[in-house]
């Protein structure tokens, strides 16, 4: 203890180290029959740390290339000790996060948690989702095998039908015409580079937010605690919060290495550009909705391509949704009900094209 103790006044002396922490201390989250929603944000901050710790090891036995990239990853698969539950921990560990991050985006929906002054809160989170879910789309190709090869054909076909910077921004991500070695290596960097840094500097500027402003109260709570201020009920965030939120960091890492161990991630066959696509190819599940939604729109609707209108629709909604936290009243009081009827159709629709797009032929 007297280690510790002289280890922490060398620190302090250095680093100010009692004044950086002393905010943690102050911090207390509030206590409600809703508060094990404020697990769901560090939970997904839990599993994009294993995606780092993963994601390093891999990249010491992982090639990036046309060639070698489905070899590589059957070397760790085969030949490097425990790389195939490494492999399978980092896609499953993707698979829970992007999980994680929707439920989390959904919880402070409903708890309208967006409220002023959460707006930038809210705008970093929705960035932060599609940098996740851009995690999986580049991650998904680089094992080269047969099913990533054509699902990255069709996705960015899809992002080729944005209207005018649609067809500049396929090249880019392709670094050509065609899907070939080149969107490999391109999608490599945008996964191991590009992604990690700019998800890092959002994740500090998400976390700095709401450190700084503290744990939200659901609306009506809020109103009674106003109004009769000895109800209010709070835990220290440090140790005392802090150490529930590690429990559920052992339930995620349970849940984790058992669906790991027991449904090893699998690799298929390698990718051959000459061969036919095969039938019913699908893309990853967060992406099905979306995907299903454009295949039911007819080719024309109108004079417009049925394809372009999807895109757009979704770029629409998609808009609305980042800006949603800007038409909530600033009342605790009256808080607009339209938001969360809408977050509940967005939610059903979601589920709903999902289990359809799994489902369909
Ligand atoms: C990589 C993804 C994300 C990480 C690591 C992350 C992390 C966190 C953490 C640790 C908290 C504090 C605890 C909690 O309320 O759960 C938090 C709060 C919050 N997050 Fe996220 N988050 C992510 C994505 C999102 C998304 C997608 C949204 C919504 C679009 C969002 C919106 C918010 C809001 C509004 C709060 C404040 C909650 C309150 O004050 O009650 N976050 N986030």
């Amino acid at each position: 203890m007297s280690f510790l103790r002289s280890v922490r006044g060398w620190l302090d002396q250095r680093f100010g180290w009692d004044d950086l922490v002393a905010p943690l201390r102050k911090k207390t989250v509030p206590l409600h029959r809703l508060s094990y929603w404020y697990f769901l944000g560090g939970i997904t901050l839990f599993l994009f740390g294993i995606q780092v710790a993963t994601g390093i090891l891999l990249l010491l036995y992982y090639r990036p290339g046309a060639s070698e990239a489905f070899e590589s990853v059957q070397y760790i698969m085969t030949q490097v000790q425990f790389g195939w539950l490494i492999r399978s921990i980092h896609s499953w560990s993707a698979n829970l996060m992007i999980f994680t991050a929707f439920a989390h985006m959904f919880s402070v929906l409903f708890l309208k948690a967006y409220r002023k002054p959460r707006e930038l809160t809210w705008v970093s989170g929705v960035i932060l989702l599609f940098l996740v879910m851009g995690f999986g789309f580049s991650g998904y190709l680089l094992p080269w095998n047969t099913l990533a090869f054509f699902a990255t054909k069709v996705g960015t076909e899809i992002t080729g039908q944005v209207p005018l910077v649609g067809k500049p921004m396929m090249i880019l991500l392709r670094g050509g015409e065609e899907v070939t070695g080149a969107t490999l290596t391109r999608f490599f960097g945008f996964h191991v580079a590009v992604l990690p840094l700019l998800t890092t500097v959002l994740i500090l500027l998400h976390v700095l937010l709401v450190q700084r402003l503290g744990m939200s109260v659901p609306p009506k709570l809020e109103v009674q605690w106003t109004e009769n201020p000895s109800a209010r009920r709070e835990m220290k965030f440090f140790p005392n919060f802090m150490l529930r939120e590690m429990m559920a960091w052992y339930v995620a890492l349970a849940v984790l290495g058992a669906l790991a161990a027991v449904f090893p991630w699998n690799l298929g066959v390698k990718a051959d550009p000459f061969v036919a696509a095969p039938a019913g190819i699908k893309p990853e599940w967060y992406f099905l909705f979306m995907f299903q939604t454009l295949k039911l729109i007819p080719s024309k609707v109108w004079f417009i391509d049925g394809d372009v209108l999807g895109v757009l629709a979704f770029g629409l909604v998609g808009l609305l949704w980042i800006l949603l936290p800007f038409f909530e009243s600033d009342q605790p009081s009256h808080t607009k009900r339209w938001i969360t009827g809408f977050a509940a159709f967005a939610l059903a629709y979601m589920a709903g094209m999902s289990v359809y797009g799994y489902l369909a032929k």
